[in-house]
């Protein structure tokens, strides 16, 4: 009997022991902004949320990214809300992570939380989406596409299609969610292409939040209100698909009643473009993880960045998306 209370009691002891050098472990300083001291990295990133298969697929590409590139990636959904982004950033500063990675819902609004991120050491990098600080040593780069040209490559696809027009082609806009760099900058980008063209007039814009939902409910409001609807140009994919189904339920062919423009040229809105029911896709690529991951290792090693890199895009025809298509990622 009093064998079994001694063998029990080291057991105790040893996991104890155990335990607390385990604890003592995961909770040491670098000192330099960094989590734990075995070398790894840890990167903290918020993410806008799951609102397109843009985003769905962005989401992969980084955690797949940062398990190849051996980076441990603590990762939280901001479900499309400003207040949980600057929440999840400062428990990542709490957490002492080495490098913090964000995609801003918002444009405005950062500058207290980065600058709490600067002053704890911890350099941040932008991906997807920036940000309208003009303390640009808040963040060490910003990865993403240049989204006025995209915009700006869509107007002048239509500029070119319909230069023969006579009469007025009136446009109606789906526009990301408000204060979004992306949808400011692609209406910008857009009005832009097609301000020297009298004939071409937005006649409707109105935010569809980056989602299909929203695409569908506000297009069904546009044709409500609008007996002339020649162009759609929504601002992703999600709402142009989402818009079809409004546009068919009125009546009228996607592709030919109205012609569509999108961005992003995700998988499910390429299928659109070949099968004729979108007119004209902007690309926005989503494959952002291998660059972030390359990024933070050498933000965390001290390297000097380039404070922007600009991510590599295209354009679709109907006849350019039949050929991607088979060959397409995302
Ligand atoms: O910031 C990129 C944009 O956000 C994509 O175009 C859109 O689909 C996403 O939700």
């Amino acid at each position: 009997m009093r064998k079994m209370r001694t063998q029990r009691a080291i057991a105790v002891l040893a996991s104890v022991l155990l335990i607390g050098g385990v604890a003592a472990c995961g909770n040491s300083d670098t000192g330099g902004g960094g989590s734990k001291d075995d070398g790894k990295i840890t990167m903290g990133f918020s993410q806008v949320g799951a609102e397109s298969g843009w985003r769905t697929a962005n989401t992969t590409s980084i955690k797949e990214s940062a398990a190849a590139a051996g980076i441990e990636l603590k990762f939280d959904d901001a479900q499309q809300k400003q207040e949980n982004q600057i929440k999840a950033i400062r428990n990542y500063i709490q957490q002492k992570v080495d490098v913090i990675a964000f995609s801003p819902v918002v444009e405005s609004g950062w500058d207290t939380v980065l600058k709490e991120a600067k002053d704890a050491g911890i350099p941040v990098i932008l991906t997807d989406r920036s940000v309208d600080s003009a303390d640009k040593s808040l963040y060490k780069t910003f990865l993403g596409s240049d989204f006025v040209k995209e915009g700006k490559l869509a107007g002048e696809w239509l500029v070119e299609q319909k230069k023969g027009a006579t009469g007025p082609v009136n446009i109606v806009e789906l526009q990301g969610n408000t204060g979004a760099a992306p949808a400011n900058d692609r209406k910008k980008g857009f009005g832009e292409a097609i301000a020297a063209n009298p004939n071409l007039k937005i006649i409707a814009s109105q935010p569809g939040d980056f989602t299909r939902a929203g695409g569908k409910q506000v297009m069904e409001q546009f044709l409500k209100a609008n007996p002339k609807i020649d162009v759609l140009f929504a601002h992703n994919d999600d709402m142009g698909l989402g818009a079809l189904e409004a546009i068919t339920a009125a009546g009228k062919v996607p592709g030919k009643d109205i012609t569509i423009i999108t961005v992003d040229a995700v998988k499910d809105g390429m299928q659109a473009l070949a099968d004729g029911k979108f007119n004209f896709i902007a690309e926005c690529s989503p494959l952002l993880g291998p660059q972030l991951m390359d990024l933070a290792k050498k933000v965390h090693a001290g390297e000097t960045v380039p404070a922007r890199i600009e991510t590599e895009e295209t354009t679709f025809t109907q006849e350019q998306a039949k050929e991607a298509l088979p060959n397409r990622k995302y």
